[in-house]
């Protein structure tokens, strides 16, 4: 149950990673929360954790992959009397990985539903009350990604360029309003997000690129939530990677992006067996 003096914010993706750590930021900041994700369990750890810093957090299981998943969860944070939404953050998302005409069509369903559709109807169900009041907040989850375009995880990277243009577009519309909306792009983060994609060995991963934490990743977010910014990068390397994917030539990034997001192959002298321990 929410109190009634405490700001209400709703985060998607807040089973684990980085939602779950924006639940956290929000928490410490005063924020009662509406927690969402499929996976109740770590989301009531999460809302037995945040009540030690005074917020209340209410458990809504939601599939956002199902069509209309948006508006049903809508009806449901309404009918628990949970009606003036301070912050949306928008944090729920999923990869895949491999060669497009190769990939599981379900998945890549399932990646555009979550990423870009129940994240358009999220936003598109919650800001006019936020217009009307003159005030609310909207974190919306892409990823250095949106950058440029990625091979090997064509739909992944073309979702999040997705939720780029969007955010810095309704951004803009906005701007007269009293209400923000921030789009973060994390680079690669150490979460179930890489499992999950199937890509925890590719280079971007397992190769000396910086991996940072969920927690880094969510602070550096909310800060920039916090000061209305219209794009925060986390994390200087990945802000220099973002920006030199969109001045290099794009054959040179296409190149970059493919080896980084690619399986290799096992190094020479390898038998491709694990050796005996
Ligand atoms: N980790 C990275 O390297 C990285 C880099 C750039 C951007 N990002 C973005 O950061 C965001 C958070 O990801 P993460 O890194 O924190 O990974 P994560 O730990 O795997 O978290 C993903 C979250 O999305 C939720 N989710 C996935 N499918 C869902 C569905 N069908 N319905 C409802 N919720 C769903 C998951 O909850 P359930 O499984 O419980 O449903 C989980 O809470 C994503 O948008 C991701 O694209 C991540």
């Amino acid at each position: 149950m929410a109190s009634l003096d405490r700001p209400l914010a709703v985060v998607t993706g807040a089973s684990s990673g980085i939602g779950a750590d924006l639940a956290r930021e929000l928490a410490k900041d005063g924020y009662d929360l509406v927690l969402v994700a499929r996976r109740t369990a770590p989301m009531q750890a999460l809302a037995d954790e945040i009540k030690a810093s005074g917020a209340s957090a209410t458990v809504l299981a939601c599939d956002l992959s199902k069509a209309g998943a948006a508006q049903t969860l809508i009806g449901e944070i309404e009918a628990q009397g949970l009606v003036a939404i301070d912050v949306l953050v928008n944090a729920a998302g999923l990869g895949g990985n491999g060669r497009f005409d190769q990939s599981d069509p379900v998945r890549l369903a399932e990646m555009l539903q979550v990423n870009v559709v129940a994240l358009t109807e999220l936003t598109r169900l919650l800001l006019p009350g936020m217009v009307s009041r003159g005030r609310g907040k909207i974190l919306l989850v892409a990823s250095t990604a949106a950058f440029q375009p990625g091979p090997q995880m064509a739909v992944y990277s073309a979702s999040k360029a997705y939720v780029l243009s969007f955010g810095e577009a309704i951004t803009y519309e906005l701007r007269d309003t009293g209400v923000h909306v921030t789009t973060l792009c994390p680079g690669p983060t150490a979460t179930g997000f890489a499992r999950i994609a199937g890509i925890e060995d590719v280079p971007l991963f397992n190769g000396p690129a910086h991996v940072m934490t969920a927690a880094e990743v969510a602070h550096l977010g909310y800060q920039g939530l916090k000061a209305n910014r219209s794009v925060v990068v986390a994390g200087r390397l990945n802000a220099l990677m973002a920006m030199s994917g969109r001045v290099a030539p794009h054959s040179l990034s296409l190149a970059i992006g493919n080896y980084l997001m690619s399986h290799q192959p096992p190094s020479s002298g390898s038998t491709g067996h694990t050796p005996p321990s």
